[in-house]
């Protein structure tokens, strides 16, 4: 009997569905996206946008010179947020008080939570970075902050090459560029062969400040753990900065935003999307044309384009001068004037977790976003109009469609559980991710 009212009622909610879909005309939106997808794609098939599971080790793309071991990516999601690793502070006070995840807050899309991040010489983190300031204490030129907004580390994966202008990894971009690495130490890990994300973080441990040593392994109770991710270095070797780094890389290479709506829609969940994402799914792939740029399955690509936004000196900010190299983009990299102006294309899931937008964080909108999209006026009058991208131009969006793009890009991109990245507790028991005074307050670690 139970059977059988069950039965009715789910007639009776199908049939109610079908007449209402009738009733306003809602073309078949599940169809008409995924036709796409499959035409789009370059595999030819809606799954290619499909990002790795977490666990599924061998799926996700690595460094053969760092190939992935579970004991690897748990030893670097403590280190990632470990602040009793900030052992190089420039000051005492400053000893002990942050980590990678100062800049990269899970929560926040894996950004600071503001437009731009400060570690070492910050104080504060509110709830997910937003009240971070600057310490009195520490002049200007003696804080952890760079003249860029901090890139997100979902889906980072699939960035062969790091950084706005792509400059770390010896492969895909950079190959030509090899001369450039001979004239700047940094370049280190691109002479050794290694891909971007390896080559970056062993000079990431440097820049900000922070250190493992043998000692401090053993001391803060990771000995163990780099025994069993590192058993090809020789113990001589295997407690270090480098070993930091190369445990760090293959963390960050497993963060998915796997329970996005539009993932969870790929892997045939139909209503986890509504109509009104599913419209702006396909401006995104289509008439927007964002996916000739935006084309990884993270929706970020290895190409650099000018869209002539401006840059982070030009907003309120520490350390940045109209001078940096930054500025330039690739062009700052390659030194080609070709290049000038020319920044990597960025991942696009949550977005919406903190509103700064762009290398220089000149927006704080992304329905804003959308429209200077859609309008393709560049707002940088630095960059000369011969630089700006051919792809970027006015898409004639209405109303109604700048609202279906955005909420696709606010809504079905957002992973709401990036905290599952977060370890329970770090090994040596500090508050995380930062353990200055006020920190430690909005935390709520003591
Ligand atoms: C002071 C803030 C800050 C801290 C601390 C920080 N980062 Fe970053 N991170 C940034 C900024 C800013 C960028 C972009 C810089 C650029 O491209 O010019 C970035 C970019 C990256 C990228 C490149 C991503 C891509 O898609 O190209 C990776 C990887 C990365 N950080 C990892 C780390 C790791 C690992 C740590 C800890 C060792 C760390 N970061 C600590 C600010 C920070
Ligand atoms: C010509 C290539 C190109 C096209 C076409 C393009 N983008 Fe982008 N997009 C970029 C680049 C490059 C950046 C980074 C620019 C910068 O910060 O200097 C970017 C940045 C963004 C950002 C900011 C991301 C962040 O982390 O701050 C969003 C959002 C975005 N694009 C959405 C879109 C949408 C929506 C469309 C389609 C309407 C689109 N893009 C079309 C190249 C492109």
């Amino acid at each position: 009997m139970k059977y059988f009212v069950t039965l009715a009622i789910a007639t009776v909610v199908l049939l109610a569905a079908c007449v209402k879909d009738q009733m306003v005309g809602v073309p078949d939106l599940d169809y008409e996206l995924k036709a796409l997808l499959n035409f789009i794609s370059p595999s030819k098939n809606a799954s290619y946008y499909i990002t790795p599971d977490r666990n599924d080790l061998a799926n996700i793309p690595q460094d053969p010179k760092n190939p992935l071991n579970s004991y690897k990516v748990e030893l670097g999601n403590f280190l990632f947020f470990e602040t009793a690793i900030a052992l190089d502070a420039k000051k005492v006070e400053g000893l002990g008080t942050y980590s990678c995840s100062t800049c990269h807050v899970p929560e926040a899309g894996f950004k600071p939570g503001k437009g731009q991040g400060i570690a070492d010489g910050g104080i504060g983190f509110g709830l997910l970075g937003e009240e971070r300031i600057r310490n009195i204490r520490y002049q200007e030129n003696e804080l952890d902050v760079q003249g860029a907004r901090p890139l997100s580390m979902i889906n980072v994966a699939f960035a062969e090459n790091t950084m706005w202008n792509g400059s770390f990894g010896s492969t895909a971009t950079n190959i030509g560029t090899e001369e450039i690495w001979k004239t700047n130490p940094q370049f280190h890990g691109n002479i050794d062969g290694f891909m971007g994300i390896e080559a970056q973080n062993f000079e990431g441990m440097k820049i900000h400040r922070l250190l493992v040593t043998p000692e401090i392994a053993e001391n803060l109770g990771y000995k163990d753990l780099f025994d069993l991710a590192f058993p090809e270095y020789s113990e001589a070797e295997r407690y270090s900065n480098v070993t930091a780094s190369l445990a760090l890389s293959a963390y960050i290479r497993t963060i998915f935003p796997n329970e996005a709506p539009f993932q969870k829609w790929l892997k045939g969940e139909q209503f986890a999307m509504t109509p009104q994402e599913k419209r702006g799914a396909i401006l995104f792939f289509d008439k927007g044309g964002c996916v000739n740029c935006h084309k990884s399955p993270g929706l970020s690509a290895l190409e650099y384009h000018a869209v002539g936004v401006k840059d982070m000196y030009q907003r309120p900010s520490f350390g940045t001068s109209v001078n940096d190299a930054r500025n330039l983009g690739r062009g700052g990299y390659t030194k080609k004037l070709e290049d000038n102006y020319k920044f990597k294309v960025p991942q696009l899931y949550n977005l919406s977790d903190t509103p700064f937008y762009f290398h220089g964080s000149s927006h704080t909108d992304l329905e804003q976003v959308v429209q200077y999209f859609n309008k393709a006026i560049p707002e940088n009058t630095n960059v000369p109009e011969g630089q700006i991208a051919i792809l970027f131009k006015p898409l004639n969006l209405n109303e109604n469609e700048v609202k279906d793009l955005t909420s696709f890009l606010e809504r079905a991109l957002r992973d709401p559980s990036l905290e599952r990245y977060y370890p329970s507790r770090i090994l040596s028991g500090n508050c995380f991710p930062n353990a200055d005074f006020q920190s430690t307050m909005d935390l709520g670690c003591n």
